[in-house]
């Protein structure tokens, strides 16, 4: 045998100049639940070790994460059922909470990268992201509410905008939005494959947003969300979201679509996000907690294999335990 394989993986060391694929706590993102009030920190029952955070509460938590080099936080709104209706029009209404917790955080950490939701779910009563009437969900309706929502997060201090709602043509009309109101620095991270998955569940209790059961209320998301057999017509999305000016593009969930994020990095030219979903990260949760997998080994496993594939931006709710774990090894994972 002239050639051994094993010769790269003899020692330690050896493994580590051997090792292809490196990932930083900076590259992942934070999603965090929030709520109106104080001194709430109420744990996401199908999500343990998750919360959502009243603003005098997070601060703290942004605090430590940023001293652990975890820089990018996703922010998502649980809404009090006395402000939804049928257009989300509290999205982008003064007086929502969620921009000012926004501005709050950036004031006191302008380091922070700060990502948004822009989509109707927390804010519509028929919990879809995009205005339902008749049954159906109205695609060019809901583009100007997104594009106000848009306006409005930006002048929050949002850094990077997430439009999470997948109608056709949203990325446009927020890139003229924004630029229109002089907004040309605020970026987009476009939900580009965002698949009809039955992940999300735990993100849908955490926030009481999933589709409310009705006469004339779609019970799914199926004429937005891409079909999970699909592949080639993720490129087609990327090809619409690259055009129309997103900066990065994502998808989501990650793990049951490595395939995809590894089919978008080898076409686009701009960086490429997963999201490793709720329903992900409570799987890997539940089967620690029953001792059948040990979560120091396979939670940092199932990140660097979503970057492995390509992914070189991870949304995880593990953002600040691998930071963590991150430290204390001082970036050791052989
Ligand atoms: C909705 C939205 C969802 C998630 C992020 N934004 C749920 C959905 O589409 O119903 C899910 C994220 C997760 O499960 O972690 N705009």
């Amino acid at each position: 045998m002239l050639i051994r394989t094993r010769r790269n993986r003899q020692s330690k060391a050896v493994r580590a100049l051997n090792r292809e694929t490196y990932l930083m706590p900076e590259q992942l993102v934070y999603p965090l639940f929030l709520m109106d009030g104080k001194g709430i920190k109420s744990e996401v029952p199908s999500l343990p070790g998750n919360y959502r955070w009243s603003l005098d509460l997070l601060l703290p938590e942004i605090e430590s994460c940023l001293e652990l080099g975890l820089k990018s936080f996703i922010l998502f709104p649980a809404v009090e059922a006395k402000y939804k209706d049928k257009t989300g029009t509290h999205g982008y209404a003064s007086d929502n909470y969620y921009l000012k917790v926004a501005s709050e955080i950036k004031k006191r950490f302008p380091e922070a990268c700060l990502i948004s939701d822009v989509a109707l779910d927390p804010y519509n009563i028929d919990g879809h992201d995009g205005v339902v009437r008749n049954g159906k969900i109205v695609n060019d309706e809901t583009l100007d509410i997104l594009a106000k929502m848009a306006v409005a997060q930006a002048e929050a201090g949002f850094d990077i905008l997430g439009p999470s709602d997948m109608m056709d043509g949203r990325i446009r009309k927020i890139r003229e939005a924004l630029d229109d109101s002089d907004f040309k620095d605020v970026g987009i991270m476009a939900y580009t494959a965002k698949y009809a998955s039955a992940f999300y569940g735990p993100f849908r209790d955490a926030l009481d947003s999933a589709p409310v059961e009705g006469k004339d209320i779609p019970k799914d998301k199926k004429t937005y969300q891409m079909d999970p057999a699909n592949k080639k017509e993720a490129l087609r999305e990327a090809m619409l979201d690259y055009n129309e000016g997103a900066d990065f593009m994502m998808v989501k969930p990650a793990l049951n679509y490595l395939d995809v994020i590894h089919l978008m990095e080898e076409n686009f030219d701009i960086p490429i996000a997963a999201y490793h979903v709720s329903g992900e990260c409570a799987m890997l949760i539940a089967a620690c907690r029953n001792g059948w997998l040990d979560f120091d080994k396979a939670m940092p496993e199932t990140l660097l294999s979503i970057h492995r594939a390509g992914a070189q931006i991870i949304l995880t709710y593990f953002a600040k335990k691998y930071a963590e774990m991150w430290r204390e090894r001082q970036g050791d994972f052989g």
